[in-house]
């Protein structure tokens, strides 16, 4: 991100990282770091219960990065493909990536709802656009994980801007959150708010 070439990336927000924490810190403390966060929520889950983990594929040092040493001894049952629009890469050496990997991590009893088996395993969706948050996920994609199973109560252990919430709104499933950086917090309740004040709105002029 840093490398300063420019192009329509240039003032991408996340060359400045998040607002109230750093991930740059010594690959194997990262990733020991994440393996405990997977294993805390494998732990809270019930046993028809499962993890979608988002985690970009990254080439460092020249070699692929597939976060294998983070989730490597977790129940994987499926890998999907998140197409995206285009990508960020100034790297001469490798092609542009174009999709990130959601690990479907599950327990036994983890079922997909009825037709929801028929969407497959890659999912085309631009990357949302219009939010300030640095790193969002499109409200689409949450969607379709959400819809797609009959979880009640959805946990996002790093909210952001509250994509998470907003998609476990339109689908009536109640949400937990955790996000360590105040502005994000306020960001997320701000969202919240106002997707509630457009319910209400809606609801008296029907
Ligand atoms: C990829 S972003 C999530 C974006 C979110 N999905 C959205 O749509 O806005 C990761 C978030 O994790 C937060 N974060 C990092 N470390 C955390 C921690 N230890 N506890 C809670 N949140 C953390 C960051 O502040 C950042 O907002």
């Amino acid at each position: 991100m840093k490398d300063g070439r420019g192009g329509k990336w240039k003032n991408a927000e996340l060359v400045n990282g998040y607002s109230h924490y750093d991930d740059c810190m010594p690959h194997e403390k990262y990733s020991e770091w994440q393996r405990s966060c997977l294993k805390e929520m494998l732990r809270l889950i019930p046993d028809n219960g499962a993890i979608f983990y988002n985690h970009k594929w990254r080439v460092q040092d020249g070699l692929l990065q597939d976060r294998h040493d983070i989730v490597g001894e977790l129940p994987i049952r499926q890998i999907i493909i998140w197409k995206r629009k285009g990508g960020i890469n100034f790297n001469a050496g490798y092609f542009l990536p174009t999709y990130e990997v959601i690990y479907l991590i599950a327990k036994r009893d983890f079922k997909l709802l009825p037709k929801a088996n028929a969407l497959g395993d890659v999912w085309e969706f631009k990357q949302e656009m219009n939010n300030p948050h640095p790193a969002p996920f499109p409200v689409a994609l949450i969607n379709r994980i959400i819809t797609s199973t009959d979880a009640q109560t959805i946990l996002d252990p790093f909210m952001g801007s509250g994509t998470t919430a907003i998609a476990a709104l339109m689908n009536n499933r109640k949400y937990l959150g955790i996000e360590l950086s105040p502005d994000y917090v306020a960001m997320a309740n701000e969202r919240i708010k106002k997707y509630n004040n457009q319910l209400k709105i809606n609801f008296v002029n029907q």
